[in-house]
């Protein structure tokens, strides 16, 4: 048993993690991130909300167009959550600047006299590129961070928000979200760990301890992250015992993907019918984050009370997680070691592995060396 552990954390030795201290490189800027979900968001209104210790206000203008800017006035600092919104300028409560919602740029200063010759719009408000998908509103945070006041006008995201696969047309959509006190990384190795479901997950219409077993999944490299390869769904899968009731145990299939910084996305397909999630671990500060589960599907039409049922087993596994990372939080406020075994904790090694790998392409300007070599079989019970 001893052999297996490795010794671990700060002191695994595959695990260069020079960094690993210094929160601000926890946070993984130069991606897409959740802000709040779309439904919350009404048009001509501010919400506040933080994304890696950066303070946003998020609102809808007129036409519906979602915006993310810093919550801080570049003048003094007040934030903006607080001030006059019209559905196109946000007016800060402190001088009343105004800034246009989408780029941040200023529009006016009302205590500039008319032979004042400040340039006025070359002030910006930091703003986020935003989108809306799949119920959800994003925000990329550029790489470096913004700074806080600024004189640059905002630069666009190099890519799209990342979306939900989908393999149909009409479908439905459902999200699950909870807030755990436990920093990125912990909510993250929380996410993909395989090993704690016989023990948090157990319920008597569900599985109980006695139902653990060997299991032998395959997993090979993508960019930026790892897939368990398509395979048969393990029978204790919420929707997979759903499926069983539309389709051959065989014919079902499922992949599930985790990519840099903080998403996991899983596939399941039989015949016609399909069920796709996008989950994603969203730091709030160092030591707090967010889970988020979107859900879409094609399935249940036939059973009017399969989608709440589906939803109430999703709840309650996101309550049960949350509930574990709450008292997990207790324990590690006394800064315990730590320690990853393989084969179970192969994917929250290679979490940090992709991680360190990523952060070090950045610092030489290099390609990210992906740490797996190629595809690897793992093996645990659960
Ligand atoms: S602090 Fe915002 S206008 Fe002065
Ligand atoms: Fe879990």
């Amino acid at each position: 048993m001893k052999e297996n552990l490795q010794a671990i954390w700060q002191a695994m030795p595959e695990l260069d993690l020079p960094q690993r201290q210094a929160t601000d490189t926890l946070m993984l800027t130069g991606f897409w991130y959740r802000t709040l979900p779309a439904g919350r968001v009404q048009r001509n209104q501010l919400y506040k909300t933080t994304l890696l210790e950066i303070p946003l206000v998020i609102g809808r203008d007129r036409q519906g167009q979602p915006f993310a800017l810093r919550d801080a006035c570049p003048h003094r600092g007040m934030p903006l959550n607080g001030g006059r919104f019209d559905g196109e300028n946000l007016e800060c409560p402190y001088h009343g600047w105004q800034f246009d919602a989408h780029n941040g740029q200023c529009q006016l200063i009302p205590s500039l006299t008319s032979d004042q010759t400040l340039k006025v719009d070359r002030i910006y408000a930091g703003s986020y590129p935003c989108e809306e998908q799949d119920g959800f509103i994003w925000a990329y945070i550029p790489d470096p961070p913004l700074p806080g006041a600024g004189f640059s006008a905002p630069a666009g995201a190099p890519d799209a928000a990342p979306q939900i696969a989908k393999f149909s047309e009409k479908y439905k959509l459902a999200y699950l979200q909870a807030e755990m006190p436990v920093s990125i990384d912990h909510g993250i190795i929380g996410l993909m760990d395989p090993a704690h479901g016989p023990f948090v997950h157990q319920a008597w219409w569900w599985r109980t301890q006695h139902s653990i077993h060997e299991k032998k999944k395959n997993f090979e490299p993508i960019p930026n992250g790892f897939r368990m390869s398509a395979h048969t769904p393990s029978s204790n899968s919420a929707p997979y015992k759903l499926l069983r009731l539309y389709a051959d145990a065989d014919s079902i299939n499922t992949t599930i993907d985790f990519v840099l910084p903080n998403v996991r996305t899983e596939t399941i397909r039989a015949g016609k019918y399909w069920f796709s999630s996008l989950t994603t671990v969203t730091p709030i500060t160092r030591n707090q984050c967010r889970i988020d589960v979107v859900a879409a599907w094609n399935l249940f039409r036939w059973i009017p009370f399969a989608p709440g049922l589906l939803k109430f087993v999703f709840a309650k596994f996101v309550e049960q997680d949350r509930r574990t990372m709450e008292l997990q939080a207790e324990g590690l406020k006394h800064n315990p070691h730590l320690m990853l075994i393989d084969d179970a904790d192969r994917p929250a090694k290679w979490y940090f592995q992709l991680k360190a790998a990523h952060l070090e392409a950045k610092r030489t300007g290099g390609e990210m060396k992906h740490p797996m070599g190629g595809p690897v079989t793992l093996k645990w019970r659960s």
